[in-house]
């Protein structure tokens, strides 16, 4: 069965941490109604919508992603890079330990879950703003313990690895090459973005289907063209607060 965490967007969201956009106003209102739309299309593509609302005095606390990664045989608590984001981990910890073992990353290593891509047995690990070198060697003591292969990736001029570089379906990544070290992912299917849409190559894939921020018609009519099944979700408003399709939830097999 396929769950996902989801957290409902905070009042405070306007308040938002920002490190690659402009601040803009957002509005509250239009953001709940996208986080909506956004958690019916997951339940239609098969997850069961688990919501939180332990930290709505955190601006950015829909962006479940980032405190936790979680994999079939444990879940990783992380340690957000930005002071103003921790804490939010604290309720993903209470509710993750229903569904898996839990191992927590402990200061001074931070690790946010944006920064985490799995492709089968192969973790990636973005070096970013968010993630530090003892975030990623901390991570790695974990996920050694189950075979995992983790590989760092150097990431520039964006937030996450996941800003720059998700899965598709199969052995496909799409990807923005000026953020990210395409060396590094040598072994997949790198498709690159529409270059007149660098933030979209966040996409959200579940089963077979790709979902696609609204906001990106050139690579979504890309993706249509390759034989990829793709779905198309308004997240406008939330992505003025730096969002992107993977940040609004943490899905896993139960
Ligand atoms: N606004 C999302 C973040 O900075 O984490």
């Amino acid at each position: 069965m396929l769950k996902a965490f989801v957290h409902t967007v905070s009042p405070e969201i306007t308040r938002c941490e920002l490190t690659h956009k402009k601040r803009v106003a957002i509005d509250p209102q239009i953001a709940v109604e996208q986080h909506k739309r956004y958690c019916e299309t997951l339940q239609e593509l098969g997850a069961e919508i688990i919501t939180l609302s332990d930290n709505l005095s955190y601006p950015d606390s829909v962006f479940v992603e980032d405190s936790a990664v979680i994999l079939d045989e444990v879940a990783v608590i992380c340690r957000p890079g930005i002071a103003a984001r921790r804490g939010e981990e604290q309720a993903i910890a209470t509710e993750l330990a229903r569904h898996r073992s839990i191992e927590v990353i402990q200061a001074p290593a931070t690790l946010e879950g944006g920064d985490v891509l799995q492709m089968g047995n192969t973790l990636f690990v973005g070096k970013t703003s968010r993630t530090n070198e003892a975030g990623i060697n901390a991570f790695k003591e974990i996920a050694d313990v189950f075979d995992y292969n983790l590989v760092s990736v150097e990431v520039e001029d964006c937030l996450h690895l996941k800003t720059a570089c998700t899965a598709l379906s199969g052995r496909s990544l799409l990807v923005n090459p000026a953020w990210v070290d395409i060396a590094a992912l040598s072994e997949f299917n790198v498709i690159t973005v529409d270059e007149t849409e660098p933030w979209a190559a966040n996409v959200l894939c579940i089963g077979q289907t790709v979902c696609v921020a609204e906001e990106f018609p050139e690579t979504a009519a890309m993706l249509r063209d390759l034989d990829f099944k793709v779905r198309t979700i308004d997240i406008s408003e939330l992505s003025k607060a730096e969002a992107g399709l993977t940040c609004l939830s943490l899905l896993f097999n139960a």
